[in-house]
């Protein structure tokens, strides 16, 4: 099993190029079984998760061809009763759920395996099943399957909120289901993240009418076919701000490529807040710390809110921060696997029910940690470059899914880390 070597204390400085966002091209992939023509994207990340979708899209019969460059194309068979999407596929990657919509919609049937559990708490799909039902989809769960059937799917109006507000894939799956309905669909309380809208935009390119991109109200015109079109992928936001926020943990200076200020507005403030320089700069974003940060308070909303995906980076920055940072998630309530690991390198950390009481300490030590999640193992790295010593983060799989070299990009910015291979 891999794990990472970090040697840490020292400061991140230069420029690092910002990948496709995992998030949006995953949704995207899903919506090639709308499409008649093939899908062509641009700037697909090679990561695990992406990987495991091709595999998916591969079972229902759609074929997701890699070329050089970061190119894709997706082809699905104009006409495929295939709806069949297998636990031991959906077991290890939730978006995998974002194949329901478009199923539903154009082969009126789906047996999708509800997705597995998740280190990060509940992830229920009520409000998926929602939305499809209000299209008119007869949804039923057995044995651990969603199972869908329907004539074509009629437009209607629906509120999407739940208790934690929007869901991310919620609307992508309706969304994708509503383009091919009869008649207008209204979305209330959708999602409005930066990826949800790249799906809407290249839902248009390939003939949707979709009005409110961008806004918790989406009305769309269902129209009979959709044909193919080529898209480039958004940057990844998440990816971004990692390293932005690795930048001011550290003391660095580092200006990331490709990375876009709108979408990082929520984060750009809290690091501003904590001290650090932020600034737009051509097609970029530069993040600079001089001194040690301050201690701040940070809660997680929905877009443009400060990002979930970003908590538990941010947390490990403000281990070190000089004062005490509460850290409220609102978003996964119970998305602290990483307080326990970070304990074990020195920070002070106090859970309270959705919130952690971060107490600043002058520095970290190296230690072994485990990684329990995605954005959590990124927490261990940033705390592992802010350390005194070496870090060992094993499991590190799990960053395999959504961080693209990102080693490689690191020790561009003067960290010494590297990969070995435990034996276990
Ligand atoms: C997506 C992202 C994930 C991110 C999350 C929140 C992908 C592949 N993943 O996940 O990285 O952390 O958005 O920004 O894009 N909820 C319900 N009922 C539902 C669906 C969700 O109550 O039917 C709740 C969830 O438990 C959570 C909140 O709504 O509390 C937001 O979840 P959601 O936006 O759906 O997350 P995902 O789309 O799964």
């Amino acid at each position: 099993m891999d794990a990472l070597v970090v040697t840490g204390g020292r400061r991140l400085t230069g420029q690092v190029k910002v990948s496709g966002a995992k998030n949006a091209a995953l949704p995207i992939m899903a919506a090639s079984i709308l499409a008649d023509g093939p899908l062509v994207l641009k700037g697909v990340p090679d990561l695990r998760d992406i990987r495991t979708m091709g595999r998916l899209l591969g079972k229902l019969g759609v074929s997701a061809e890699r070329k050089r460059g970061g190119t894709m194309v997706l082809k699905s068979p104009s006409r495929s009763n295939r709806s069949r999407a297998p636990y031991e596929i959906m077991k290890t990657m939730r978006a995998g759920i974002c194949v329901l919509g478009p199923l539903m919609a154009r082969r009126g049937r789906a047996e999708v395996s509800l997705p597995g559990g998740c280190a990060i708490g509940d992830r229920p799909v009520d409000l998926h099943l929602k939305g499809l039902r209000a299209l008119g989809a007869r949804l039923e769960i057995e044995h651990g399957y969603i199972i869908g059937s329907c004539r074509r799917l009629r437009g209607a109006e629906m509120y999407l909120g739940g208790p934690f507000g929007s869901s991310v894939t919620g609307t992508a799956n309706v969304l994708m289901a509503a383009v091919l309905a009869d008649g207008t669909t209204v979305i209330d309380c959708a999602a409005c993240e930066p990826e949800v809208q790249d799906l809407a935009r290249v839902l248009e390119k390939m003939g949707a009418r979709i009005a409110g991109i961008g806004s918790p109200r989406l009305v769309v015109e269902g129209v009979d076919h959709l044909g193919g079109c080529e898209h480039t992928v958004i940057p990844d936001r998440i990816e971004a701000g990692t390293f932005l926020v690795a930048g001011a943990a550290t003391r660095g200076d580092v200006t990331v490529e490709g990375a876009r200020w709108n979408d990082l507005f929520g984060l750009v403030n809290t690091l501003r807040e904590v001290g650090a320089e932020a600034e737009r700069c051509d097609g970029a974003i530069r993040v600079c710390a001089r001194r040690r940060l301050r201690s701040i308070d940070v809660t997680t909303l929905p877009f443009p809110g400060f990002p979930t995906d970003l908590q538990a980076q941010m947390m490990a920055a403000l281990t070190t921060a000089d004062g005490i940072s509460v850290v409220t998630e609102k978003i996964f309530p119970d998305r602290f696997m990483h307080v326990a690991e970070l304990g074990r390198m020195g920070a002070r950390i106090r859970k309270q029910a959705s919130a952690a009481v971060v107490h600043g300490t002058e520095q970290l030590s190296g230690a072994p940690v485990m990684a329990s999640d995605l954005r959590a193992s990124a927490a261990l790295v940033i705390a592992a470059l802010m350390a005194r010593g070496k870090t060992t983060i094993s499991r590190v799989y799990h960053l395999d899914r959504g961080y693209e070299h990102l080693e490689k990009k690191l020790r561009r910015l003067g960290a010494t880390i590297r990969r070995v291979n435990l034996k276990s």
